[in-house]
């Protein structure tokens, strides 16, 4: 292949690095590589260094057949004089609300070595807020690979800009992307901000926002899961409410470019409107698979429009059932998942509840100790075998149908997973204890969702059980708590026996 894109080697997964030449850096490996072949994490302690592996190897071919297949229409590339460019970069959503986080994703490719990477947010004053710098000697890099050191949820109220800028062997520098956004109640960007210039300025902008305050609120919302499965619907909701008139409200989905795919306007002309009144014209579940970006957007009787809310969101091919009913456990977005569509092997068996999951209850009894609340474990782990017993006792007892309203079949229970925990008593007379009352208002902070809701059976596939707790760790317990959705709908996905 004579096209200048074979020089590619491009994607790096862990931290690093790639070339045609075959060397990369991998997490915690501390091996000794050519210096011309990598990019290490710079102000780390460790440097990842480690050899290229044959998958690896076939990964990047893949690439590069992907990359030329693109490269068609390369006539019309703008950026002719920086040879780095940047694919599939996560477009910042123009506003987001304070603590939320935003996934970085990018392939960055070039004709030229690259020495170092900074992917990261400033302050209109260009000020690095969090980000990172990676240096080393490659022709490409996954963005993906330093997502977790750009923390977007740290950030306070104010306006940034997210900006991707790469430096090459030859010494010149250019921004791949540079994107402005707000975040919490500073909902407009200032307006004498001037992006045209280098983006190593300083560029010193005073926040004059006071004509520019917000007049709109949004309350009790729901939030698109990051992944929605393909065919499966989302109930939009959130009460809108303003000090004056809402003359129009917009709530659709768009393609990242920006084209509205599916959506609804409507002229409410009232203070106050809930969105959830447009839901039946968001047709979610007829979206192909791909990445969107959902959006509420209001406007006064003056047509200034602010963005409400806003969130990328990615919709994924459905998992077959033959996938689902495979021998090997399913994860989703990390997440293992067990329910009446997803069975565990039999064989699956961590030995107890997973360490994680003890010192994360233990913590979580001690500060209910601390408020005189007593949680204890009733049920842990529970093996495929000991499920098996005691799902064929309920069904002896009740039935069959009646039994799998409220008792797993064998290799569907959590409980086989080591990371759910029946607290205290397992039965509806601990519905609105005290306890049950502590542990639903305060198991999210310790990595625990009530993973069988009331109202929610249909979804989960059982009867509420108040008992019944899923370790899912802090930062996503803490997401599904504020989204208000079960596991199965945070990630489009169901919950029904095969048969
Ligand atoms: N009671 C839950 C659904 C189980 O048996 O795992
Ligand atoms: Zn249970």
């Amino acid at each position: 292949m004579e096209n200048k894109m074979k020089k590619i080697a491009a994607v790096m997964t862990a931290v690093l690095a790639v070339t045609a030449s075959g060397m990369f850096t991998c997490p915690l490996t501390a091996v000794t590589a050519s210096a011309e072949n990598r990019i290490v994490v710079s102000d780390e302690e460790e440097e990842y260094v480690g050899d290229v592996d044959d998958d690896f190897e076939d990964e990047i071919d893949e690439d590069e057949d992907e990359i030329e297949d693109e490269d068609e229409d390369e006539d019309e590339e703008e950026e002719k004089d920086f040879p780095v460019r940047v694919d599939g970069v996560t477009v910042i959503p123009s506003h987001i609300a304070l603590r939320s986080p935003v996934t970085v994703k990018g392939k960055v490719t070039s004709d030229v070595k690259i020495t170092e990477l900074t992917a990261g947010v400033y302050d209109t004053s260009g000020k690095l807020i969090t980000g990172k710098t990676v240096k080393g000697s490659a022709y490409g890099f996954d963005l993906k690979n330093i997502d977790k050191y750009i923390l977007f949820d740290s950030l306070k109220d104010g306006a940034y800009i997210f900006r991707v800028t790469a430096v090459t062997a030859d010494g010149n520098s250019g921004v791949l992307t540079s994107q402005k956004f707000t975040v919490g109640s500073v909902k407009t960007f200032p307006s004498d901000y001037d992006d045209t210039d280098d983006y190593t300025e300083d560029d010193d902008i005073e926040s004059d926002d006071d004509d520019s305050e917000s007049i709109f609120d949004i309350s009790d919302e729901t939030i698109v899961p990051e992944k929605l499965q393909k065919g499966k619907c989302f109930s939009v909701k959130g009460i809108i409410t303003s000090s004056e008139k809402i003359y129009t409200v917009t709530v659709g989905v768009y393609k990242t470019n920006g084209k509205l795919v599916t959506g609804r306007t409507v002229h409410p002309n009232t203070k106050r409107y809930d969105i959830h009144e447009v839901d039946k014209y968001i047709l979610f579940d007829k979206l192909a698979t791909g990445e969107y970006v959902y959006r509420v957007t209001a406007a006064g009787e003056d047509g200034d429009t602010e963005v409400l809310t806003e969130k990328n969101f990615t919709v994924t091919a459905s998992v077959s059932k033959s996938t689902a009913k495979s021998a090997s456990p399913t994860y989703i977005d990390g997440i293992l998942v067990v329910n009446k569509s997803y069975p565990l092997p039999e064989d699956y068996n961590p030995g107890g509840l997973t360490s994680e999951t003890q010192k994360a209850f233990d913590k979580m009894a001690d500060a209910a100790k601390n408020d005189g609340i007593k949680l204890a474990i009733c049920s842990g782990f529970r093996s495929y075998s000991y499920q098996k017993q005691l799902y064929e006792r309920y069904v002896a007892e009740n039935g069959q149908k009646e039994a799998d309203t409220f008792s797993a079949r064998p290799g569907h229970s959590e409980h086989q997973t080591g990371l759910a925990i029946d607290v205290n008593n397992a039965s509806s007379s601990f519905d609105g204890t005290p306890e049950a009352k502590w542990l639903e208002q305060n198991c999210y902070n310790y990595g625990f969702i009530i993973r069988y809701p009331k109202g929610k059976e249909d979804i989960t596939g059982y009867r509420y059980e108040s008992w019944h707790i899923r370790y899912l760790g802090t930062e996503k317990s803490v997401e599904l708590q504020k989204s208000g959705l079960t596991l199965e709908e945070y990630l489009g996905i169901d919950s029904v026996y095969a048969e």
